[in-house]
């Protein structure tokens, strides 16, 4: 262990407190009111962490085929969150026929058996799955039953010291039961530790969470946060003075954000598998205190506690030394290491009915005074697992402050991950979406071609960063997109791709933000018109900044971006040309010579690209007018005067029947080409033009 450098003050536990509001509960119905409860703790991250916990309320209902009244348990369903859940988020069930499932259980192996039995158990063909927990709430004779997995709590309960602490905090007040995997077993084993220990409010879940009732939904809601408080409170007395984790011996770095940027691609490109992964950074100040302490490597090693934590950041984190990080060797050798240390876990715990060994790269990657590095298939999944080794982290902070931190054990850990059920809700789950795990930037992803073409991305799944000269606009359009796909999967940087530093600067975001890039499409542009003579030369270099050496600039910053993902299949990029790159155009030659030097850097690319699995496309369009915002300004009247047209209804109309097929060409028609160019469809070409433009002769390409 290293001699620490620096002693600052423990991150202390947040202290919940209650956020009841009495007049909106005056006015809720029995099953309002358990919601209610449910929102409120659950929206509180103090209080549980996501999608986790659950909640129920037995209340009397009337059977809707024999018109009696019912008892029935409303308890939280499969796979909500507590904190986001609608009425319709919760199971319902007659608790006299859960009560009555005590004679098909035959004992601790028939867990399993045992949750077939709930749906039979269904009021009012309520069609919300009830969840594995469901019997710790049956089973026991309380009103209102929390269950919760608070840091605070779990601190407690993965602790050498977690026992005697929970006597000394509550005075008996607390019962603790030892691990035991959730299922009906657990539920057995509550309800007669609660018989045995009369007048106990709630029991402590070793290596788990807590439980614990009341007879009113606001009196529960109360108990829940209070013994949530208590146990902060208790910790972070414990915590005071004092530096977390052996004090610091590596400080955060100040260049981290640029060192997250670099290693990102580089780690996504070596976690090869069946699917493409994306990355999540945070530097939150748990994840700096934990990595760069003294006690780090020791802790990291033994894995999270929590079923959940477990679940969500796997059986360990892969740890990376922050001087090495340079060393693709280095970076290589330990991915595979981490490989061979999952089959390795796989091999010593799997039982003879085990499904088969699921992907073995690491989700979690922690460097010393860089941060938390979390890669899932979907962005949404790899940045959660983030917050939850964020969870994982405090947990382990207040375990050591009162005794050893105890990690989940290994056999526990594999019944859990390669649990029959779980593995048979995953074989049910459609097959993903063709872009999941692929990243896309896309210049001038504000205006018309480049919004459509970022939204056929996300459609099909695709994380997008939109990069765009108009901040203002790029911002709206990520809102909108945020709204429609999440906000997980898009952002939005200002960039100007005239500006070398700014170009790097978007790819840097991209990569931090993603963790690489798996397409490029180069579409930010400008048009303009104007006679030979009258071509300034400000006109002229205007054109060939932004069309010729703005696609150079972007196409450099994202090669090396792209040459990561060889191994996992290549990447693509796509140029939006013009038709004008092809035939010439009176009165255009900046324009239009400018797209022409473009369009020949796409081949130049191509074919340097191959040996790197790059391909590289173009896709020209022509009289795009709909949705594009070069035809709202100057290049509409310019181009209505070329053609002695008004620049009104007779633009469109004109181009129209310019074209072979008399048809308008939409942003929505040029998207559709740059995604099949993007996409593994077209996996077999590139150096290609794709003319979109209703048919042109003049653009035929020979
Ligand atoms: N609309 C057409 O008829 C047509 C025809 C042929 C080619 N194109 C090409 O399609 C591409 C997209 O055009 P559109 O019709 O969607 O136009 P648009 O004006 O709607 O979108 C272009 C976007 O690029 C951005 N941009 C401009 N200069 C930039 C810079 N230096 N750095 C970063 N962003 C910049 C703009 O802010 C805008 O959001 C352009 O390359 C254009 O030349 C369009
Ligand atoms: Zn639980």
């Amino acid at each position: 262990m290293q001699t620490p450098i620096a002693a600052p003050a423990a991150t202390p536990f947040a202290v919940p407190a209650s956020r009841w509001d009495a007049a909106t509960a005056a006015k809720l119905s029995p099953a309002e009111l358990l919601l209610y409860r449910s929102n409120l703790l659950g929206s509180d991250l103090t209080v549980t962490n996501f999608g986790g916990g659950n909640t129920s309320a037995k209340l009397a209902e009337v059977d809707p085929l024999t018109g009696d009244p019912a008892e029935v348990l409303w308890v939280k369903g499969s796979g909500g969150d507590i904190g986001s859940m609608k009425l319709d988020g919760f199971a319902t069930l007659y608790q006299d026929k859960l009560l009555g499932l005590e004679k098909h259980y035959g004992g601790p192996n028939e867990d399993d058996k045992m949750v077939g039995y709930l749906p039979h158990c269904t009021f009012n063909l309520n069609s919300r799955a009830a969840s594995i927990d469901t019997p710790l709430h049956s089973l026991l004779p309380f009103v209102h039953i929390d269950h919760v997995h608070p840091d605070a709590i779990i601190a407690l309960a993965a602790s050498s010291g977690g026992e005697a602490a929970t006597a000394e905090i509550w005075g008996g007040r607390i019962g603790w039961l030892p691990w035991k995997r959730p299922g009906y077993t657990l539920g057995v084993q509550l309800r007669d530790y609660v018989a045995a220990n009369p007048g106990i409010e709630g029991v402590m879940l070793a290596g788990h969470g807590i439980i614990c009732w009341a007879d009113t939904a606001e009196a529960c809601h109360e108990h829940t946060v209070g013994l949530i408080a208590d146990a902060a409170n208790y910790l972070n007395g414990k915590l005071a003075g004092k530096p977390a984790f052996g004090g610091q011996v590596v400080a955060p770095n100040p260049d981290r954000a640029a060192m997250a940027a670099n290693l990102m691609p580089r780690l996504r490109g070596l976690m090869t598998g069946s699917r493409r992964k994306l990355g999540h950074w945070s530097d939150h100040a748990e994840a700096l205190e934990f990595t760069g302490s003294a006690e780090f490597e020791r802790l990291a090693a033994l894995g999270t506690s929590c079923p959940d934590h477990f679940l969500r950041t796997k059986i360990a984190p892969l740890t990376l030394d922050p001087a090495r990080l340079r060393d693709d060797a280095y970076l290589a050798e330990r991915i595979v290491a981490y490989r061979d240390l999952y089959a390795a876990y796989y091999a010593r715990c799997k039982q003879p009915n085990s499904p088969a060994m699921r992907d073995a790269n690491p989700v979690v990657v922690l460097v010393p005074g860089v941060g938390c590095f979390t890669f899932s298939t979907d962005m949404t999944t790899a940045r959660l697992a983030g917050e939850f080794y964020g969870n994982a982290i405090n947990v382990m902070r207040g375990a050591e402050a009162i005794g050893d931190y105890i990690a989940l054990d290994e056999q526990e850990a594999f019944g859990i991950e390669y649990w029959l059920l779980e593995e048979a809700k995953l074989q049910r789950m459609p097959a993903p979406k063709p872009m999941v795990g692929r990243i896309a930037l896309v210049t001038g992803g504000a205006g018309g071609i480049g919004a459509a073409t970022a939204a056929r991305l996300m459609r099909e799944g695709a994380c997008v960063m939109l990069a765009d000269r108009d901040a203002a606009a790029a911002e709206e359009v990520r809102a909108g997109f945020a709204r429609q796909f999440g906000k997980d999967v898009v952002s939005a940087i200002a960039c100007d791709v005239t500006d070398e530093a700014q170009v790097q600067a978007a790819f840097d975001a991209c990569a931090r933000e993603f963790g690489g890039l798996d397409i490029l499409v180069a579409n930010a542009g400008i048009a303009s018109s104007a006679a030979i003579e009258d071509t300034t030369l400000e006109l002229w270099n205007r054109n060939y900044d932004v069309l010729a050496q703005g696609y150079f600039l972007t196409s450099r910053a994202a090669w090396p971006l792209l040459k990561r993902m060889k191994d996992q299949g290549g990447s693509s990029v796509v140029f939006i040309g013009s038709k004008n790159a092809v035939a010439a155009a009176a009165g255009a030659s900046a324009y239009a010579s400018a797209k022409a030097a473009a369009n020949h850097l796409a081949r130049c690319l191509a074919l340097e690209g191959a040996p790197e699995g790059i391909r590289v496309n173009v896709v020209n369009p022509d009289a795009v007018i709909k949705g594009s915002k070069i035809w709202d300004g100057d290049w509409r009247k310019e181009r209505a005067g070329t053609h002695g047209i008004d620049p009104g209804k007779e633009l469109e109309e004109h181009y129209r029947n310019r074209s072979m097929l008399k048809r308008d060409v939409l942003p929505e028609d040029i998207a559709e080409a740059a995604y099949w160019l993007a996409s593994e469809q077209s996996a077999k070409s590139t150096g290609n033009m794709i003319n979109v433009d209703a048919g042109n002769a003049q653009a035929f390409v020979r």
